[in-house]
């Protein structure tokens, strides 16, 4: 018989774009609704690069939470070729920073600061390895020469995999894996090794991107891959393989920089993120599972407790927002206003 609620431990975002400002103000209650902490990514303008800088930024996630809400930001560094090691110590150790984030450089929003050249940084990923500090990646090389939907694949190649040979006991995330070039790679790995899974990259193969004409909102980076990818990563998530937590990479973009000539780069999934994962889970006969990704394995992985409260997701037909909006403007979700038969319950 097909379940029709099912209750798990309240889940953590272990990947996720907050923004600032009004965009702030907007897109937070549609995480802090569900999840109980957020890794958040430091790509604002300018880029989270300093201790004081993250300090500040959560200060104003927390000043813009809705009240009553129950939400904990894990703050993240962006490394750049001049960050230096002792400033990265100082912020993990005093628990400002959870993580430091490497953009390559020109990879993707707001990644103009980002690492020129790994080896730039060799000193602040030998401390960080020292120290337990988990290196999140994006995992794409920047060479115009390689076809953008080949950069996952020769990132590992050319950058992680030697990475890992130098420091193998560094913590890495894989964040937002979306070939199985990176799920194979990962699973190799030790088990400082692990990956995060968009509901976007489980849904999506790259034709949704020219479905019936171009789909802005579909386009995000990495950039959805072929459907044996899609595929390959919903067995990973769905697996219960400790490896493998949910990251949503809920990345919000106002409609009118989506919708122009060199539209922006981000889906925003936030608004049905737990719902569509749990449509996944159903489709591949794995909502057994979907406690393991969601609220269990990302907190093992970084050495933090699962949270103790409870959420639970019930059989019920609604549909997703056509529309958030912002200010004068508006961000367009992802699947928006499709039907979905997950809903979590209030
Ligand atoms: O599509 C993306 N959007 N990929 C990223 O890596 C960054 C993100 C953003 O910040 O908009
Ligand atoms: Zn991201």
């Amino acid at each position: 018989m097909a379940r029709d609620s099912l209750t798990l431990r309240r889940p953590d975002d272990w990947h996720l774009h907050l923004r600032d400002g009004a965009m702030l103000k907007a897109v937070l209650p549609f995480t802090a609704r569900v999840f109980g902490r957020a890794i958040v990514m430091p790509n604002l303008v300018p880029s989270v690069t300093r201790v004081s800088a993250a300090e500040a930024y959560r200060k104003r996630i927390l000043k813009a939470l809705p009240r009553g809400a129950q939400f904990k930001p894990l703050m993240t560094a962006y490394l750049t070729d001049a960050t230096a090691p002792d400033e990265i110590e100082r912020g993990f150790k005093s628990g400002v920073f959870a993580a430091a984030k490497l953009y390559p450089a020109h990879a993707t929003t707001n990644s103009a600061f980002g690492v020129t050249d790994i080896a730039r940084i060799d000193k602040v990923l030998e401390r960080m390895a020292r120290i337990g500090m988990p290196l999140l990646v994006h995992g794409e090389v920047t060479d115009p020469a390689v076809d953008v939907f080949d950069r996952e694949a020769v990132f590992i190649e050319r950058v992680l995999a030697p990475l890992l040979k130098r420091l193998p006991a560094l913590k890495v995330v894989f964040e937002h894996a979306t070939t199985r070039d990176a799920i194979e790679f990962v699973r190799a790995a030790g088990p400082n090794v692990a990956a995060t899974i968009t509901p976007h990259h489980l849904t999506i193969s790259r034709n949704a991107l020219f479905q019936g004409g171009l789909r802005p909102h579909m386009y995000c980076l990495p950039v959805a891959k072929r459907e044996a990818h899609r595929l390959a990563l919903r067995k990973a998530a769905t697996s219960g393989e400790a490896k493998f937590f949910l990251g949503t990479d809920s990345a919000p973009h106002p409609i009118a920089d989506k919708e122009k000539d060199c539209g922006c780069a981000g889906i925003f999934c936030a608004p049905a993120a737990l719902e569509i994962y749990a449509r996944v889970f159903d489709e591949e006969n794995a909502l057994d599972t979907l406690e393991a990704f969601a609220s269990v394995n990302g907190p093992r992985f970084y050495g933090l407790p699962p949270n103790d409260e409870r959420v639970t997701l019930k059989r019920k037909t609604w549909k997703v927002p056509a529309k958030v909006k912002v200010g004068a403007d508006a961000v367009k979700p992802f699947l928006a206003g499709e039907e979905l038969a997950w809903k979590l319950a209030r």
